[in-house]
């Protein structure tokens, strides 16, 4: 198997709780390397005291953090809907109708051409550091729709979710058409899926709905996770907590008990701060949640509607601008959090046994990932051991 010495490495992020003593939340080490045999990290340490390698890579003083897990995002789908923003843009609110805009269109697009269009999004967000990614179905809303885009999602990531349930389609009622998803397409998308997702809102699924969706699904041997309190107060992040899910996502519209609920039950609050910068809505109360005690996540929702950005960086900036997480906390939220978002303890970390999953930044610290927003400064990739991007590859 051959190694790579990383050397030269100005700031390094671990996130290892090993190194919290020294290094704080991200466990830093300055002045480091790190060593990667196969697909695994090996050591990690200061640089003085690397061991030799087959490979050495000079980072040239640079920082270097662990890939970002994207542990929310909807790339199954085909169609544009600019025209929905730019609406938004200039006056209209965000509604969860406009899913099924998306919805006529992934069905009428070919297997082939929904597996280019997901590489394209992946590569895309591989190309900004991202290594990990959870894909959600939810454009099909018909058992042979929903099956397929799941394994399409497949083809790229074993973090597979099955949204049938993420809004009534046009052609059905609301009664028939939760039968329909916790019974034959449940039955289908399992297959391909690890996760269930439910969009429990005004306009789509309520909590009972939720509750009975999330329940069939847990005895196909589905996870359950939801889209909860995004567009309104309700008792979805409730339900989350109540059922023990692993994370519930959006939680912008947050009630009291909702917080000390999130706080006892250890659920993690996954916050898509992308969406409120495309609908124009309030940001979660990201300080209000950390100051509870809550476990935050940050991810992309990388879609066609709400917020199609592909880009965890920009989440980043916006979760320390507009959301006062500092920037130790936003980048810790969207790297070793994403990973408890997806109970993954394989990724998410640079210590030794854990997947060698690792971002050169051009820049000194991983403070300019909010300092510089905007700023493309991902200069290289090592995905699983393999260099996959820029100075990396
Ligand atoms: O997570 N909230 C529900 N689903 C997506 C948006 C879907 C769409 O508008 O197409 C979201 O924001
Ligand atoms: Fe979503």
């Amino acid at each position: 198997m051959s190694s790579t010495v990383i050397t030269g490495i100005g700031e390094l992020s671990t996130n290892d709780p090993a190194r919290a003593e020294h290094g704080g939340l991200l466990g830093l080490v300055h002045d480091a390397a790190v060593v990667v045999e196969g697909s695994r990290v090996a050591w990690v340490g200061r640089a003085t005291e690397a061991p030799a390698a087959d490979v050495q890579v000079d980072a040239g003083g640079r920082a270097v953090i662990p890939g970002f897990v994207d542990s929310h995002s909807h790339l199954v789908f085909a169609g544009d809907r600019s025209a929905e923003f730019e609406a938004r843009m200039t006056g209209q609110p965000y509604t969860a109708g406009g899913i099924r805009t998306t919805v006529a269109k992934t069905r009428a697009a070919t297997d082939e051409q929904l597996t280019s269009h997901v590489a394209r999004l992946v590569t895309e967000m591989r190309a900004q550091g991202t290594t990990s990614v959870e894909i959600k179905s939810g454009y099909g809303l018909s058992v042979h729709d929903e099956a397929r885009s799941l394994a399409v999602a497949r083809q790229f990531t074993e973090d597979t979710t099955f949204l049938g349930a993420h809004v009534v389609p046009a052609d059905s009622t609301p009664e028939d058409y939760v039968a329909l998803v916790t019974g034959p397409m449940l039955a289908a998308a399992a297959p391909h899926a690890r996760w269930i997702d439910v969009f429990c809102e005004d306009g789509a699924f309520d909590v009972d709905q939720a509750r009975t969706i999330l329940a069939a699904g847990s005895d196909s041997g589905l996870r359950g996770r939801l889209h909860a309190n995004q567009l309104t107060y309700g008792g979805g992040v409730r339900l989350a907590c109540e059922l023990g899910l692993v994370a519930v996502d959006h939680c912008t519209f947050l009630a009291d008990q909702d917080v000390a609920a999130l706080a006892d039950s250890g659920t993690i609050a996954t916050l898509l701060p992308g969406v409120e910068f495309s609908t124009r809505q309030p940001y979660p109360d990201a300080r209000r949640l950390l100051e509870a005690g809550v476990r935050v996540a940050l991810a992309s929702d990388c879609n066609p509607g709400s917020c199609f950005t592909s880009s965890m960086a920009l989440c980043i900036a916006l979760a320390v601008r507009e959301m006062r997480m500092s920037p130790a906390e936003a980048l810790h939220a969207a790297t070793a959090m994403g990973a408890a978002a997806l109970d993954r303890d394989d990724v998410g970390v640079l210590a030794p046994g854990k997947v060698a999953d690792l971002v050169l930044l051009d820049a000194p610290s991983y403070v300019h990932l909010a300092y510089r927003p905007g700023v493309p400064l991902v200069s290289g990739v090592w995905q699983a051991g393999r260099p996959v991007v820029g100075l990396a590859g």
